[in-house]
């Protein structure tokens, strides 16, 4: 067992999370990025390979993968014409997630460093970064830092005096939700609509034109020149068994200071509000309910989430997930009902429409849900819309099917009375046991 205490500053990878510094090649190279990267990549790919395995680093994206296995499927030997490639999903969109962002905008060459040190380890030709359409801001901040690792010999021919050759791409999204989902990404990057495709074949067997490609998040990238540095038993020394290491916490909501904050994987939830986000709003007894992982997991009630591991398994013990730690507190004044038929609609926005189940099925649930919303209903409309979201649970091309059913399995799990009460209430006491 790692430690779950507080992160010291010594131990934070992310220095400059809340720009106080400058993101320039010059204050990235004296906070310690792009130190004798040559050296590190000496280690050699597969010993690379290896120390990222045992730092236990798993996918901060939200899935959760183990990274260094991830790499580990990548061949070995490229067969001519069909190069190696690493594409890196900068396109946060997932509602409460923002911790990508600071990084493009703070700390963009602890990406270029590490995209050159990963996809060096995969025997990669050259890394795309994907960038969320919107961020504007954070796509300049970040070509300025490729510019300048070009400039300086980091990128391009004989990348960092390695003698490797590795370029890195910019690409910029068009603001579709659907295109963070990795097959939906390649898909756009190839120039065409960006629809998910079915899996397998895993992106490691036929990725980006058909050739092998790995996809990891930019925090997965971004802390592997650190873990590097420091040794994996760092690494691997903070959190819970499997679920290792530091990561960036995004709280928002009803907290009094809402913030990105690097912490120890495995810190309890309240030491980590009551650390950095100043507690919650008019104190802890006014806490309703918490989703931990931004919006495409379920909701976790005040009484269950309080002394919590904030960690992938111990939320997924709780019927949740850890996501991206994309934290939404919520306080007793929240209309919860209203709340997650609201993160409905944005799921059948967001639909790209390619699979029946996900895109009859999510127009289904938000409706079903705007009715639950106004209470008019009757009881047995929520047990055919728990019905609906298992129809479309497991049986979508990618993941935004389970993620639209999940929010309201939830809700009807923990607030089941809260359904039943509104439909009382407007029906004057009683409830109508028929539908329509
Ligand atoms: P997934 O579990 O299908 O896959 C995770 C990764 O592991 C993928 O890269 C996949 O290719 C790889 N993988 C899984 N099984 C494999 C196998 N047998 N062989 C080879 N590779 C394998 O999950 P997915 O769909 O990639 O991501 C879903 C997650 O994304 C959700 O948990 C959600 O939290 C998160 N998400 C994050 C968003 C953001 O803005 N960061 C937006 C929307 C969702
Ligand atoms: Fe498109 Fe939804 Fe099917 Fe995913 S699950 S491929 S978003 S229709």
């Amino acid at each position: 067992m790692g430690y779950t205490g507080p992160l010291a500053d010594k131990d934070r990878i992310f220095t400059n999370v809340y720009g106080f510094q400058s993101p320039d090649l010059k204050a990235a190279q004296a906070r310690g990025d792009w130190d004798n990267t040559k050296a590190l990549m000496a280690l050699g790919q597969d010993k690379i390979i290896d120390e990222i395995k045992a730092s236990g680093l798993r996918g901060r994206g939200g899935a959760g993968f183990p990274t260094g296995m991830k790499w580990s499927f990548m061949p070995k030997e490229p067969k001519p014409g069909k190069p190696n490639f690493l594409v890196i999903n900068a396109d946060e969109s997932e509602p409460g997630s923002c911790k990508d962002r600071e990084i493009l905008r703070h700390d963009p060459h602890k990406l270029v460093e590490g995209a050159l040190i990963a996809g060096f380890a995969m025997r990669a030709r050259a890394a795309y970064v994907y960038v969320r359409g919107e961020f504007i801001e954070e796509a300049a901040a970040l070509e300025r830092a490729v510019k300048e690792a070009y400039g300086a010999g980091l990128l391009g021919k004989n990348a960092a005096g390695s003698g490797y050759d590795y370029d890195l791409f910019v690409h910029r999204g068009a603001g579709a939700y659907i295109c963070g989902e990795e097959t939906a990404m390649l898909e756009s990057l190839e120039g065409k609509m960006g629809r998910p495709r079915l899996k397998p074949p895993f992106p490691a067997g036929a990725g980006l034109y058909g050739c092998p490609t790995t996809v990891n998040n930019v925090e997965s990238i971004a802390v592997v020149p650190t873990i590097l540095r420091r040794g994996a038993s760092w690494f691997a020394g903070f959190g819970n068994p499997k679920n290792e290491g530091t990561k960036l916490f995004q709280i928002s909501g009803h907290v009094n200071t809402p913030c990105v904050v690097e912490e120890t994987m495995s810190i309890s939830f309240r030491e980590l509000i009551e650390r950095h986000a100043g507690g919650i709003r008019g104190g802890w007894d006014n806490l309703l309910a918490v989703i931990p992982g931004g919006s495409s997991v379920p909701l976790v009630p005040a009484a269950e989430i309080m002394d919590a591991p904030m960690d992938f398994d111990g939320l997924k013990a709780l019927g949740s997930g850890l996501g991206t730690a994309a934290i939404i507190v919520m306080d007793k004044s929240t209309d919860i009902v209203r709340a997650i038929s609201r993160i409905s609609y944005f799921y059948k926005h967001e639909s790209c429409g390619q699979c029946t189940p996900c895109r009859e099925g999510t127009g289904w649930m938000w409706r079903i849900m705007e009715r639950l919303r106004e209470g008019e209903a009757s009881v047995d409309m929520i047990d055919r819309l728990h019905d609906v979201t298992k129809q479309v649970e497991g049986h979508t091309i990618c993941a935004l099917g389970d993620a639209a059913a999940w929010p309201i399995q939830g809700l009807i799990r923990h607030f089941r009375p809260e359904l039943e009460r509104r439909i009382a209430e407007r029906n004057g006491g009683g409830m109508l046991e028929a539908a329509e």
